[in-house]
């Protein structure tokens, strides 16, 4: 890698952290967490070392799909505070070196947008074209597609119904309550990109990308193989990643993106690697994306949510590294471990007896891979997963659709909940713990209930324990942003190339990266059991003969024990360690 030819990007240098403000922190005790709760708790963030927060949509919203439902995007939901309170935060966040970016959810509205209701009521009215309307065919929907939170992803219009009888209906991806946008429509665009450069002009950095992969759909909506006891089928083949969609991002990035020096991260599910160019290459629509690939490994088929298994350590370093020699390839990545549709990853990879020694290894192996590392809220403590005895005590409402949909494939109760607890959206959308109180310090009231239930765990896991204990999780994240950010390896973990190595041994996942005269192991024992590792297999990987550990800079153990031939890891041991070619 030729480093005097690389380009430094302001926001490859940034550590990102994402707050689903709902759950962060509750500054006026109604229960539901706010912009002022996320000024309130700057301070922290500045201590724990990021420099950008992703803030979950905080738009006016109906709250079907908790934001993701927007019905005005110029105005901030009153749950959340107001306009000002989100200006304020901005300011804030700003006198302490972080930057914040806003999500960004274009691919469908609310129904309750006042575009769609004059959709809904004037047929005749230009805002029927803002959506995708269809008539349905013989006392049947258009097409017999799933959307992804159950059920058609068509809605009939009452009363519209022709001389045929056939019944008209509009088009949903999500929720009945997300009507999707119709993109085809130039005005509609217009009316997106005026959104985009009125937020962008209010002094944000940047956006994550709502499901942009889904605005183009295939022309003809025809039906697909049944694929479900619902009799629907899932619906990605026509509306994801559709051929054409690069007309749309081209135009969506010149009219909005590239006029600022902003950031964005888009949510590109299942995105074919060879379309990455496009996308974070050089003059790409993105900065860069995030690659689901090893995030979604505890789902054995795609898009069907009770088809959970375990993952296997070897998979999960196959899936990353192929996803980091693909993004060093084309452009910049965005790795992550979690997010709010997303159980937590202590469980997704060690189960229930997960500990504070995995939390950290995992840590470790995602934090310095190539790419700007976007941190979950509760992710720097080591939060986990709760368990839920029945479906009524779940707020998510995927995660209600999937607890009926495994029902109807014939799964029992006790096993529906089972793969409701293992992989509900809302295990990653427990409030923040901060303290051991009665409601976790969430809201400033301890007498205060939650929005959703607490994972139960605050006694053990929260931020008052961690904050001055040197060894603990929090501690970790906090010496591993120092590291990336600040210093002599700065450079090499920001900048450096990603080599994989290792990869005969099926229990590690260790990578190097590379800049200059200097070289970084990143090695991790995802085994109970202790690995020898030979440094010369090391060597090997980048062509040397010899190599010597110099400065150990991270390690979730007090020692490491090594000679000039042979590394030792223990059970779940994990370092980053400096090293010397002989
Ligand atoms: C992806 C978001 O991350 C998720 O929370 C949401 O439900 C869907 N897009 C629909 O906006």
């Amino acid at each position: 890698m030729d480093t005097k030819k690389l380009d430094k990007k302001w926001w490859k240098k940034e550590v990102g952290y994402q707050i689903y403000p709902r759950s962060f922190y509750d500054s006026n005790n109604d229960g539901i967490g706010d912009l002022n709760g996320i000024t309130e708790k700057l301070d922290y963030l500045k201590n724990l070392g990021i420099t950008l927060i992703w803030v979950c949509p905080i738009f006016k919203s109906p709250m079907d799909d908790n934001g993701y439902d927007i019905s005005d995007y110029y105005d901030v939901n009153p749950e959340f505070g107001t306009k000002e309170d989100l200006e304020r935060l901005i300011s804030e966040a700003e006198k302490r070196g972080i930057k914040i970016i806003l999500d960004l959810v274009i691919n469908h509205t609310s129904d309750e947008h006042e575009w769609f209701l004059e959709a809904l009521k004037n047929p005749e009215s230009k805002y029927r074209n803002y959506y995708i309307f269809k008539r349905g065919k013989n006392g049947l929907p258009p097409t017999n597609w799933r959307s992804h939170f159950g059920g058609s992803v068509w809605e009939k219009v009452e009363g519209e119904v022709d001389e045929n009888g056939n019944e008209m209906y509009y088009l949903h991806l999500f929720t009945k309550k997300q009507p999707d946008l119709n993109w085809e429509n130039p005005e509609v665009r217009q009316e997106l990109y005026k959104i985009v450069n009125y937020w962008l002009e209010k002094g944000i950095a940047g956006f994550r990308v709502d499901a942009i992969n889904s605005i183009k759909k295939d022309k003809d909506y025809l039906d697909l193989p049944v694929d479900g006891a619902d009799g629907l089928a899932h619906n990605i083949k026509y509306t994801l990643n559709q051929p054409g969609i690069e007309g749309f991002l081209t135009e969506l990035a010149e009219k909005t993106f590239k006029k600022y020096n902003c950031m964005t991260v888009a949510e590109t599910p299942l995105l074919e690697y060879e379309r990455y160019s496009d996308f974070i290459g050089e003059g790409g629509f993105f900065s860069m994306i995030f690659d689901f690939s090893y995030s979604d490994l505890d789902m054995a088929k795609e898009g069907f949510y009770y088809s959970v298994q375990d993952v296997k350590v070897r998979e999960l370093r196959n899936k990353i590294f192929e996803s980091q020699l693909t993004q060093q390839k084309y452009g910049w990545g965005a790795p992550f471990l979690e997010n709010h549709d997303l159980p937590r990853s202590l469980n997704k990879f060690f189960g229930e007896k997960a500990n504070e020694t995995n939390a950290k290894l995992l840590g470790n192996v995602f934090f310095f891979l190539r790419g700007t590392p976007f941190i979950y809220q509760g992710q720097e403590i080591g939060m986990d997963n709760f368990v839920r005895n029945d479906i009524s005590e779940f707020d998510d409402i995927a995660s209600k659709d999937q607890y009926q949909r495994a029902l109807g494939e014939g799964f029992s109760p006790k096993e529906a909940l089972y793969f409701v607890n293992k992989r509900s959206r809302d295990n990653s959308r427990t409030p923040m713990q901060w303290d051991e109180g009665k409601n976790a310090g969430f809201s400033e009231d301890e007498n205060i209930k939650s929005w959703i239930k607490l994972t139960g765990r605050h006694t053990v896991t929260n931020v008052k324990n961690q904050l001055n204990d040197e060894d603990s999780i929090f501690a970790h994240y906090k010496n591993m942003i120092e590291l990336r950010q600040n210093g002599k390896y700065s450079d090499c973990l920001i900048y450096g190339e990603f080599i994989p190595v290792l990869l005969k041994n099926d229990k590690i996942i260790a990578y190097i990266r590379k800049y200059e005269n200097q070289n970084i192991l990143c090695i991790n024992n995802f085994s109970d059991k202790k690995q020898q590792v030979e440094l010369s297999e090391i060597a090997k990987s980048i062509s040397e003969k010899e190599i010597k550990l110099a400065d150990i800079l991270i390690n979730n153990y007090k020692n490491i024990e090594n000679d000039s031939e042979v590394l030792a890891l223990e059970g779940y041991q994990s370092l980053l360690v400096e090293f010397q070619i002989l």
